[in-house]
Formats: structure tokens, sequence, C-alpha cells
């Protein structure tokens, strides 16, 4: 008998829900919600309401997009952690709800492992094997980890201050761009040169900073603003292609001290800024087997949740009824 999972995750602003059948991909739902764009950030009462105003109908989506009738669902997968709690509370309840009156197992994922474990769906893309490096990068975690199996995750490094996504958005900010602002840096940074430089952060060993950044950023525009009140507007493209030069390297530079010090082969890339394309550019030229998230796959989505819940189902990593959401939860 097939084994079908529902993998449903709620744990920022995006309330998605995936199915897959025997690890293969059948049905991946994401609702973006754009209620956050004018206040520069996620609202967390903002993204919960919207999360309980959609996630049934999300989760009915993706069901009847994969043909696939809940009677016949083996198990329920869902986001614990981390995240905004009011978003996990709702995927949490859904999942808990539908693993009662369905009778069937529920399986509690941890959102940062599954953007790395979305590579071992058992589709188009390639995936690597155990052990190897994975570098999980988002709006709330940048972290170096030695992943050996499915469920054993080593931190190697990680940030001090802001996550890498954090820097691109709250920079985006500082230039006047909309939340979230690193898909638009991405693509403004295509357009210019990264001809402005700022303070590198002197962070030891594998960890990273990126406060540092963030802080001559500000103090740059304040004094070039000084000279041209115009200088955001003149100079948007090569300010852009800067602030992501910077933002590669600090994160190059950790990649290329993890590889050398772990002697791993495989580095396999997850979350929001890995759709990046000057962090893609520049690993490429790393002296490593790359694994990089095809894009849809990059930014948060329930297939890595279903994928996740697979392979902890498959291992009879089952959770109970009294499984709760947490905000904060070490990979
Ligand atoms: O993984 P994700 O969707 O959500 C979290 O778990 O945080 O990551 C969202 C982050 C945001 O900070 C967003 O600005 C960033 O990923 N992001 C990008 C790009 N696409 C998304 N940053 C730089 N370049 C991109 N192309
Ligand atoms: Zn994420």
């Amino acid at each position: 008998m097939a084994t079908i999972i529902l993998g449903i995750e709620t744990s920022c602003d995006d309330t998605a829900a995936a199915v897959l059948v025997d690890g293969k991909l059948r049905a991946n739902v994401v609702a973006q919600q754009l209620e956050h764009e004018n206040y520069g950030g996620v609202i967390p009462e903002l993204a919960s309401r919207a999360h309980v105003e959609r996630i049934t109908a999300v989760v009915e989506t993706s069901l009847s997009k994969a043909n696939i009738d809940k009677k016949d669902l083996t198990a329920v997968a869902y986001t614990q952690g981390p995240g905004l709690l009011g978003s996990l509370l709702v995927g949490n309840a859904f999942a808990k709800s539908l693993s009662l009156a369905l009778n069937i197992p529920l399986v509690s994922v941890h959102h940062m492992q599954a953007h790395l474990l979305v590579h071992f769906i058992d589709d188009a893309f390639p995936t690597p094997n155990f052990p190897f490096l994975g570098l999980t990068v988002s709006g709330g975690h940048t972290q170096l980890v030695r992943v050996d199996n499915a469920a054993s995750f080593t931190i190697l490094g990680e940030t001090k201050d802001d996550a890498a996504g954090e820097a691109f958005d709250k920079t985006g900010k500082m230039l006047g761009l909309p939340y979230p602002a690193g898909p638009i840096m991405d693509k403004y940074a295509a357009l210019g040169s990264p001809i402005f430089t700022f303070g590198k952060p002197s962070v030891p060993n594998l960890d990273f900073s990126f406060s540092g950044l963030k802080t001559s950023v500000l103090y740059f525009l304040r004094e070039e603003q000084d000279k041209d009140p115009e200088f955001i507007k003149n100079n948007l493209h090569d300010l852009c292609a800067s602030i992501q030069a910077a933002i590669v390297s600090i994160l190059v530079k950790k990649v290329k001290t993890a590889i050398n010090q772990t002697g791993l082969k495989q580095l396999v890339l997850g979350g929001g800024v890995s759709a990046n394309s000057g962090l893609r550019k520049a690993l490429e030229a790393c002296d490593v087997e790359l694994y990089l998230p095809p894009l849809p796959y990059t930014t948060d989505n329930a297939a890595m949740i279903a994928i996740a819940g697979f392979l902890k189902f498959k291992a009879g990593e089952i959770d109970n009824l009294s499984s709760e959401p947490k905000a904060r939860m070490s990979i």
C-alpha cells in the first residue's frame, strides 16, 4: 500500500499544504500572505489570522490537486517550529484535528531540517548522500550544519545576530524597498555593479554576523544622502549589487572554511536566500558538489514538510496529540 503524507506549513506568512505519495510530490499549494507588504515585515497577529482563514481551502486544494481522498492519507506532518507561535498554532491545531478525526499518525517536523530535506523528494532533482554539509539561509536562520542522517543535524556555526534574509530585508527597507526585499534586491543587483564596499565582520569559527553590515549601510546612506538627497534613487542598482555582494561574501567565506574543516564533499542549500542568484553563482565556483533547491522549493513550502514527515514516519518517529508548537527549537 502506498504511503501518502499530507504536509502542512504555517510557520511564518505562507499557508501551505502538500501531498506526497511514496516520496513523490503529487501537489504543492502555497497561499502567500500579501497583507504584510505595507508594514515592512511580518505582523504576527495578521499572519495567524490569515492562516486560520486559508488553511482549510489550502489543504482541500492540495488533496484535490493530488486526486487523493483524505480518508486515504497515511499520516499528517506539520511544522512544529521554529517560527511565529500564533502561526505555528494554526498548523498544529489543524494537523492534530486531522490526525484525531482520521485516526492517522501525526508527525512533527522541524522547519529548518525540512528546508534541507526537501532535496530528498523523489522527483526530477538530484538527491545528496549522507553525510553532507548544509547551509540554511532564511529570514530567521543562518546556520552551517553537518547532516549525518535525516534525524541527525549538528550545528557547526550560526549567526550571532541577524539572519542572512533579515540582512537583505532590513537593508532593502533602508533603500525604500517593500518587504520582503531579498528577491527585489536580487533582481536589481543584476542590473548594477558592486562598487560600494562595507565593513566586514570578524566573528570567530564558523559563526556569522550581519548586524555590522546593517549599521555600515545605514551610516553610509546617511552620509551620502547629506551630499545628494537623491543618492539612493540615483544608485539603487549599484547599492543592491554592493549589499548583495557583501552578504554573499560573508556566507561564502564561512562555507569555504567549513568545507576545509569538515572534509565533507557535498554542500546542500535550503531556505529563502538560497534563491539568491549572487549566492548561487559564488557557491558554484567553490570546490564542492553543490545541491541547490529548485526555486519553488527555496522559500517556505509544504513539500519540504511532507518529505521530512515521510522520512520521520519511515523511521518510526511518530508524535502524539500532546505535540505542541515551539517558537524556538534547536535543529
Ligand atoms: O525560508 P523563507 O521563505 O522563510 C523563512 O523561513 O524565513 O525565507 C524568506 C527570506 C526573506 O528574508 C527573503 O527576503 C529571502 O528569504 N529571499 C531572498 C531571495 N528570495 C527570498 N533573499 C535574497 N535573494 C532572493 N532571491
Ligand atoms: Zn523557511
